[in-house]
């Protein structure tokens, strides 16, 4: 990667010490990096060791360099802004557009990629002020990476704790080579994503731990490339990507019927949804009730269609179907022959292979994926969600039917 002038905002809390290490693998990497902290967040970390680390000077006054018109010259100059720790009263600013002070004003003036890391205690990040200001940004284009769930400041843990800044890097220059690169401009994509629910009664379902994280960066990743997406939305719990096109469903009935819709003509098609196998035989409509004496309750349950075998085994040309397999087999090699034979089985053109369980895979910001084609193994990602989404990408977007070139 070439060069990148990059502008790191470090605002007002405790997680701003961690932000050095944000700067110093940004300068390590060969970037000119320029450090607008916020008045708070020179409480927590000095100027001079800002100053060091990236090698610029630092500038925090508004007022000062009015002559080179500093308040915007630092922002049109910037190819990357990475703002970490971003707390909750600038997430709010940046969600107002408000410019009362230097990074306020260099955010403004930028038409460059924006990349924040949260970090704030769970109860501010959790509250519904915070999330519909997070949503604002997500729907501008936006990244938010993490924040990571972990000991907070203080007894308490959450999320609210700023990711590492590896993580933070690793995703910001992603970010731009994401920018940089438009191989999926002119494509129709469609991705699933989070969990599907089946319900029992108008009060209870049976589901399972997917967050939608996953499928949700694969569509951000594609819109970033340049594609169309449709974003087929099973009860996420992450805010929904802007620039998409979202179809809301709950069951796997419902997911079938709105992706076997928006998949006819698609250039790709992502299933990252976890899928229900099973659905009660019947939906009760009142609430079930304990009844007396008993001491268990079985529940019937029927086959869900596989809504990607159904896709992969109807004629599909021209349209590239990228499965995933969620497996809890500890084994490696194991596991890449249950991917294997689920590859097959689904009729599959790409399968993403994953080992999930209680701390792995589901609902997390990072996953590590082996991509297997009908070839074998044709890539291994690990990192965060995106990092994880762009190298799926990476690799669907060379097969993609050539009939339809980006144009
Ligand atoms: O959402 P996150 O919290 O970020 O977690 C991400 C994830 C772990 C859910 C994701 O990475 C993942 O593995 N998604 C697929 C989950 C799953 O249903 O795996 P499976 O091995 O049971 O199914 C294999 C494939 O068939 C999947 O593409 C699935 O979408 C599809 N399927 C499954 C069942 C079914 N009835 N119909 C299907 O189409």
């Amino acid at each position: 990667m070439s060069r990148l002038n990059i502008v790191v905002g470090i605002t007002g809390g405790i997680a701003a010490y961690k932000a050095v290490g944000v700067v110093r693998s940004l300068v390590l990497a060969g970037h000119d990096v320029h450090v607008v902290p916020t008045d708070g967040a020179l409480r927590f970390v000095g100027r001079p060791t800002l100053e060091a680390i990236s090698r610029n000077p630092v500038h925090v006054d508004l007022y000062e360099g009015v002559a080179e018109v500093r308040h915007v010259a630092i922002g049109q100059a910037a190819d990357l802004i990475v703002i970490a720790p971003a707390t909750a009263n600038t997430i709010a600013k940046l969600a107002a557009g408000l410019a009362d002070d230097l990074l306020g004003n260099t955010v403004l003036a930028s038409e460059a990629p924006i990349v924040i890391a949260p970090a704030m205690h769970t109860e501010m990040w959790l509250n519904p002020a915070t999330a519909a200001n997070v949503a604002t940004l997500r729907e501008r284009g936006v990244t938010i990476v993490g924040p990571a769930v972990g000991q907070l400041t203080g007894t308490d843990s959450g999320p609210g704790r700023m990711e590492e800044p590896d993580v933070i890097v690793a995703a910001a220059l992603a970010r731009v080579e994401a920018s940089a690169r438009r191989d999926l401009a002119g494509r129709r994509v469609v991705v699933t994503a989070g969990g599907t629910r089946e319900p029992l009664d108008p009060v209870r379902f049976l589901g399972n731990r997917s967050s939608g994280k996953q499928g949700v960066a694969i569509a951000e990743a594609a819109r970033a490339r340049g594609a169309q997406v449709t974003l087929i939305a099973a009860n996420l719990e992450v805010a929904s990507p802007g620039g998409c096109d979202i179809r809301e469903v709950s069951t796997a009935l419902e997911l079938q019927a709105a992706v076997t819709e928006a998949a006819s003509g698609a250039d790709l098609v992502v299933m990252a949804a976890a899928v229900a196998d099973y659905r009660p035989a019947s939906i009760s409509e009142s609430k079930i009730k304990k009844q007396p004496g008993d001491d268990g309750l079985t529940l019937e349950l029927v086959r869900n269609p596989d809504i990607l075998a159904g896709l992969g085994h109807a004629p599909h040309d021209g349209t590239l179907l990228v499965g995933f397999a969620a497996e809890t087999e500890a084994d490696d090699e194991r596991l890449l022959e249950l991917g294997a034979g689920k590859l097959e089985a689904k009729g599959a053109d790409l399968l993403v292979v994953n080992r999930v369980g209680w701390t792995e895979g589901f609902a997390r910001d990072d996953n590590r994926v082996v991509i297997l084609g009908n070839e074998g193994v044709l890539a291994r990602a690990i990192g965060s969600k995106m990092s994880v989404a762009h190298e799926i990408l990476d690799v669907a977007a060379p097969r993609l039917r050539e009939t339809h070139e980006p144009g």
